[in-house]
């Protein structure tokens, strides 16, 4: 855990700077896979003060790789659903094999590759809208480093007990063919080498397993009380064609839709924005 004085000082910092609204979050750009140093760093001011920004643009499908390498986000992690370049299609589909991102329905709070391995860390998040719903499909987003300093200013046993290396298991996935993912054990924080955060959660009551003992369910109690309540930390937006959220893999939700038209395309990264 960060020393109380370097914490407190960082803590302030964010707080103050943070932004009132998702306006503020907000750029337009002209070519998504081509950004000018202007757009680049209006983007790159607002990830490095929220971990996330909203792009404005009129392309409905550009090259998301082209995109991200304009942030220094080279590592895709290739999901096992992704199509072959590593961008998934996150749309209702057969071949989701019934998995909620690929229905209409909500998606709780989560962070993403929470079920992956320490080896494959999601650091950076992108999702582009193709097309929305004829109603619904809202994210909600809250920057992680909040709500990390809200819980801290609860109690800080609570982060104490949610960066245990045993906090968290995601049990096994069984499926046709036997375990088609092991089990995955870890902290729900941490922090890498450079000191930044990094954040594994899931809001899921099923498929999830806290380590049993008093200090941790208060914590998971806590963190899950924080997200479900009004807070002016929590952003609600809707991507509509053209629009798309970059991110040092945020908290996130989804609200349920209607029709089967959405269509977002969803890359994950190793790296974190340069
Ligand atoms: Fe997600």
């Amino acid at each position: 855990m960060m020393h109380d004085e370097a914490y407190f000082r960082w803590r302030e910092r964010k707080l103050a700077s943070h932004p009132a609204s998702i306006e503020e979050l907000i750029v337009e750009v002209k070519d998504p896979e081509s950004l000018s140093p202007i757009e680049i760093e209006a983007i790159l001011e607002r990830t490095g003060k929220a971990n996330m920004a909203i792009y404005v643009s009129s392309h409905p499908h550009p090259d998301l790789k082209k995109f991200s390498l304009q942030f220094g986000l080279e590592n895709l992690d290739a999901n096992w659903l992704a199509g072959e370049d590593g961008v998934s299609r996150i749309e209702i589909s057969e071949s989701g094999k019934g998995y909620i991102p690929y229905t209409n329905r909500p998606i709780k709070w989560h962070t993403d590759g929470y079920y992956n391995p320490p080896e494959r860390k999601i650091r950076a998040m992108l999702l582009h809208c193709a097309q929305s719903a004829s109603d619904g499909g809202e994210n909600r987003l809250m920057d992680h480093e909040i709500l990390y300093c809200l819980l801290r200013d609860q109690n800080p046993a609570f982060i104490e007990a949610l960066s245990a290396a045993d906090a968290m298991t995601i049990p096994e996935r069984i499926d046709e063919q036997g375990v088609a993912r092991k089990a995955e054990t870890g902290p729900v924080f941490s922090h890498d080498q450079e000191g930044f955060l990094h954040m594994r959660y899931t809001a899921r009551t099923r498929s999830i397993a806290w380590k049993q003992d008093a200090v941790t369910l208060a914590a998971a109690a806590a963190l899950e009380a924080i997200l479900s309540s009004p807070s002016p930390y929590i952003f609600k937006t809707r991507l509509e064609p053209g629009m798309g959220l970059i991110c040092n893999n945020v908290l996130h939700d989804r609200s349920g839709f209607l029709g089967n038209s959405r269509l977002l395309f969803r890359a994950r990264y190793y790296d974190r924005i340069k």
